[in-house]
């Protein structure tokens, strides 16, 4: 988590650091702070909460400086506040540094510092960085930028866990050093000035031309000049590359809130996603999947790994791929399976998903993978994030830029190329073709049927008016509809932070139904014709218990219950698309019922890039 802004050029650095953080908000908003060069001198302000707070400190105007660093924080070592905020700075404030990734051997670097007489003034991982900075430039043999740099390579070497660094030093006030291990950075290339950043978006409208850079390569960077070493001071040459992206996409468009605009984005998105990849008088094709029937022939066993939202779309999906492939497919967070043991043969294809796709756990779990030998897919919406860059095959969702920390549309776009996946995976191994067709037909269907659904929202916003005030919400469904049931949960709790709980309808006699009493709402979702009974059955235990029902459903339903939304017909397949839709609203509503920030929910990150 947390965003790194970079600036070095020959203007002021303060206004574009601050529209950079503004940016990069998403991934933390616990605290900001940037740091500028004056006169020689590294001035540093932060503050704590948003980067407006910190915008909002008279003094900032002052920094004049051309070079600077910028930082906003999702707190992990040390509480949201002003001293634990980023930029952190040597005990002789001549070197300054931000990072993004947690440094996991602080506690004994601390201790080896401190035996040297170092002093701490917060309670981070980070501050030791620019400790160790300054210890290794005291004790270095090296003359001039060499010197920098080295202290910079042998400060990582000593460094254990995650880290994206950017390092200013008021003894080279030309220069500024960055490097990545595990956590993203990129530097966008300019005229005479350069910048540095944790994700392309945020600096797109200075530059379209992006170095990406690797783990473990260090980049000195002047005003006019970027030169890039290994690990061991060898110059290495990397080209940049040209990435054009529509940066109107990353504005709000007239929508109050980026949510309400990515959702409803969705007939927009996926229909990118569809884009020329399926037809109905065609066979389906996936340019960046160079797969073929013999070695699919071989694969036993698909495991989906993501996390989140991600996983959520991997939870739909594994009825896709076994009811087309008869592949038997797992699903399983990243944060868990990469710290066990996981049967995966050379028969084992593991697909990765991850709309950043540099969630820390996914990437982690991609490694583990491949070192067994497995084919792996990444799934993801950012080109040239980390998965892709691991992964033997990338595939793209291109649903746009998406910037509200609740995922909405990437979710949508990850269903329906999962879903080509396993129809072209199908048609490569001739099975279920009459199948295929019909869910081919129903998928290019999704971007006007996603429309019909986003037509009315007024009883969705009603509903949301009578229950917003309530404690507990529980979320049911069968089959296919549960896995909906579990990603409309998770959607309201982290908006609205009401507590709330997804259960497949036929375990809640098995205990949670005893949580259910007058007044309770249960949002349950139907789409399957062919347990429709029973599930009616299951809500009327509900009602029978005094509960309200709120019912997304494209089935006939004879029975009476508090609020019905009827979405259109749709294979049953890639029925979530078009049910998760009134989930999304409502948790929305709600959100703004209670007065809160939708884009920003409380302790949460856009992009989890620490474990
Ligand atoms: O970028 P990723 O898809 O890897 O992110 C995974 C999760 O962190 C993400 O889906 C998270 O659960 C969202 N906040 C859900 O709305």
């Amino acid at each position: 988590m947390c965003g790194i802004i970079g600036y070095i050029g020959e203007n002021k650095a303060k206004p574009i650091l601050i529209n950079g953080l503004l940016r990069l908000e998403y991934r933390g908003y616990d605290s900001a702070g940037i740091a500028t060069i004056e006169k020689d001198e590294i001035k540093t302000i932060k503050n704590k909460g948003r980067v407006k707070n910190l915008n909002d400190i008279e003094e900032i105007n002052s920094l004049k400086g051309t070079i600077g660093i910028g930082h906003t924080r999702w707190a992990t070592h040390g509480k949201p506040s002003s001293i634990n905020s980023h930029p952190h700075a040597d005990n002789t404030n001549c070197f300054s540094v931000v990072h993004n990734g947690i440094i996991e051997n602080y506690s004994d670097l601390k201790e080896f510092l401190k035996s040297r007489k170092y002093k701490f003034l917060s309670e981070t991982d980070t501050e030791v960085i620019p400790n160790l900075i300054h210890f290794n430039y005291q004790n270095s043999d090296e003359t001039g930028d060499t010197k920098f740099l080295k202290a910079v390579v042998d400060t990582c070497k000593m460094l254990k866990g995650s880290y994206a660094l950017e390092v200013i030093s008021s003894a080279h006030p030309n220069n500024m050093i960055v490097v990545r291990k595990d956590s993203p950075l990129v530097i966008g290339k300019g005229l005479n000035e350069n910048y540095i950043s944790s994700d392309i978006p945020a600096i797109l409208s200075f530059t379209k031309d992006f170095y990406i850079l690797n783990d473990l390569e260090f980049a000195y960077i002047s005003r006019n000049n970027i030169e890039f070493y290994n690990e061991d001071l060898e110059k290495i040459h990397k080209d940049f590359q040209n990435i054009t992206l529509d940066t109107s996409s990353t504005e709000k468009d007239g929508y109050p809130d980026f949510m309400l605009k990515e959702i409803n984005e969705q007939s927009k998105s996926v229909r990118e996603t569809i884009g020329s990849r399926i037809s109905s008088s065609s066979k389906t094709i996936i340019s960046d999947l160079n797969i073929n029937k013999k070695f699919l022939k071989t694969i036993n066993k698909i495991y989906i790994i993501a996390c989140g939202t991600a996983m959520h779309a991997g939870l739909t999906a594994k009825p896709i791929f076994e009811s087309l492939c008869e592949i038997p497919v797992e699903v399983e967070p990243a944060s868990e399976f990469r710290y066990r043991n996981p049967i995966i043969t050379q028969n084992t294809l593991c697909l990765f998903i991850s709309q950043s796709g540099e969630t820390a756990d996914t990437i982690a779990a991609l490694k583990l993978a491949k070192s067994k030998n497995s084919k792996t897919i990444a799934i993801s919406n950012v080109v040239g994030s980390s998965i892709t860059r691991e992964a033997d095959y990338t595939v793209y969702t291109h649903a746009g830029p998406e910037i509200a920390v609740a995922s909405t549309k990437a979710y949508t776009s990850q269903i329906v190329l999962l879903a080509i996946i396993a129809i072209y995976f199908a048609e490569i191994l001739d099975k279920n073709s009459t199948k295929i067709n019909e869910l081919k037909n129903d998928i290019l269907l999704l971007p006007s049927n996603i429309e019909e659904v986003l037509k009315d929202t007024e009883k969705i916003k009603a509903f949301a008016k009578r229950i917003y005030k309530e404690k507990d919400i529980f979320f049911i469904g069968r089959g296919i509809d549960y896995t909906v049931a579990v990603e409309g949960s998770l959607k309201l709790k982290e908006i609205s932070y009401i507590h709330s709980e997804a259960y497949p309808s036929g375990e809640l006699k098995h205990g949670p139904i005893a949580l259910i009493e007058n007044d309770v709402t249960v949002v349950s979702i139907l789409t399957n014709r062919l347990l429709l009974e029973k599930s009616i059955s299951n809500i009327q235990e509900v009602v029978t218990r005094g509960a309200k029902t709120f019912i997304v459903t494209n089935q006939e339903l004879n029975d009476d219950f508090d609020e019905v939304i009827n979405i259109p017909k749709t294979n049953y397949l890639i029925s979530p698309v078009l049910s998760v839709i009134p989930l999304q609203l409502l948790a929305y509503y709600i959100s703004k019922e209670k007065g809160l920030d939708v884009d920003k929910p409380r302790n949460l990150a856009k992009s989890v890039t620490v474990e």
